[in-house]
């Protein structure tokens, strides 16, 4: 209060090694939309906990200078190697964690909070009618008593969720209005589960308006296949493939994932078949998929990189595939 100065956390000081920090960028809470009922006073928030880990960028610490990689990440952290920390401070890693909370933003009380299974879920309509309203990464849209956070209705709409519900009113008839799709940050994460609806569905946008008594039912779409294919022949050195490691987590993986897992938005580079693969370079330095989002990156990456990127890709491929068949024949299958 004296000097206005932040109070620094000595546990979380990543000035001399890494830490792994709670919250991380994505919060406590994100972009998606809160809901503020004034009458009474409280917020109801899409609140999460998710952690990141902070490492200072080597050159960076070695010299006080940062020196800025265009068209790569530049936060002054070490993100080349981002994937190989949190993997060996993985025992240490506080865990990824979704709620809606209502609280009193004067006093700070919380009023209630209900737990979700994913940490990234969609924006809050809290209503006149003492509900609050909102989309999960599951893909349920659900309503909740506003006095107790209990749960009064929920619905598979198939869809991972972001943004807010909203509601109208035509003719005395009052409507649930939500834009279902998901996006935005997850995909820098990896810490992707099975279970969202943008992994098991895919990702599709759709218009779903509800009303008391409405008879709309939604048929479970195709579950996809998401077992990675056989991969091709690896030919990498263990520097190649660090390398590849390090170019991947720089320039791809804020969209394409962290540890190649795409959150189900992006192609997940695990699934590519022989095809995709014989045309790598086409797509990364060439740009041939540019219509589509994926610009070429030939001012970013070199030709050997675009390779030993390629290289690492077949690597994590080889380990999750080997994880997946483990699993599968634990289970019997
Ligand atoms: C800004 C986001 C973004 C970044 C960064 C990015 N990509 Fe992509 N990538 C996309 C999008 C979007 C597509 C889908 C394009 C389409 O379907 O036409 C895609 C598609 C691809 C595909 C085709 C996959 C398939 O199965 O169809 C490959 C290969 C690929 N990207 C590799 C890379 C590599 C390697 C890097 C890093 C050098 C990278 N991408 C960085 C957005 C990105």
């Amino acid at each position: 209060m004296a000097t206005g100065r932040p109070v620094e956390n000595p546990e979380t000081d990543f000035s001399e090694e890494a830490k792994w920090v709670l919250p991380g960028p994505l919060g406590g809470h994100d972009w998606q939309a809160m809901a503020f009922d004034e009458a009474k006073g409280i917020v109801y928030m899409p609140a999460q906990d998710f952690p990141f880990i902070y490492s200072l960028n080597a050159e960076f610490k070695e010299t006080g200078y940062f020196k800025r990689n265009p068209g790569t990440t530049n936060l002054g952290i070490d993100v080349e190697n981002s994937s190989i920390l949190a993997e060996e401070m993985a025992a240490e890693a506080p865990e990824a964690k979704g709620y809606l909370k209502a609280f009193n933003p004067l006093t700070g009380e919380e009023l209630w909070s209900v737990d979700h299974v994913h940490y990234w879920n969609g924006g809050v309509l809290a209503s006149a009618g003492g509900l609050v309203f909102q989309g999960d990464g599951l893909g349920y849209l659900s309503a909740f008593d506003a006095d107790t956070g209990e749960k009064m209705w929920s619905f598979n709409t198939y869809i991972s969720m972001l943004a807010p519900p909203i509601t109208y009113q035509v003719d005395g008839v009052q409507y649930v209005a939500i834009l279902a799709g998901t996006g935005a940050v997850e995909n820098f994460v990896g810490l992707v589960t099975t279970e969202t609806a943008a992994v098991k569905y895919g990702n599709f946008g759709k218009l779903l308006v509800f009303k008391l008594g409405g008879n709309l039912a939604l048929e479970e779409p195709r579950i996809l296949d998401r077992s990675i294919p056989e991969q091709p022949v690896m030919m990498a050195s263990a520097e190649q493939l660090l390398r590849g490691e390090q170019q991947y987590n720089l320039v791809c993986g804020g969209c394409h994932g962290a540890n190649a897992r795409s959150a189900g938005i992006l192609p997940d580079l695990r699934m590519m078949g022989d095809g995709k693969h014989q045309i790598f370079a086409e797509i990364v330095r060439g740009g041939v998929l540019a219509a589509g989002g994926m610009a070429s990156f030939a001012d970013v990456v070199s030709v050997q990189d675009t390779e030993n990127i390629r290289q690492y890709i077949i690597s994590r491929a080889n380990i999750d595939r080997e994880e997946a068949q483990q699993v599968d024949a634990a289970a019997g299958r």
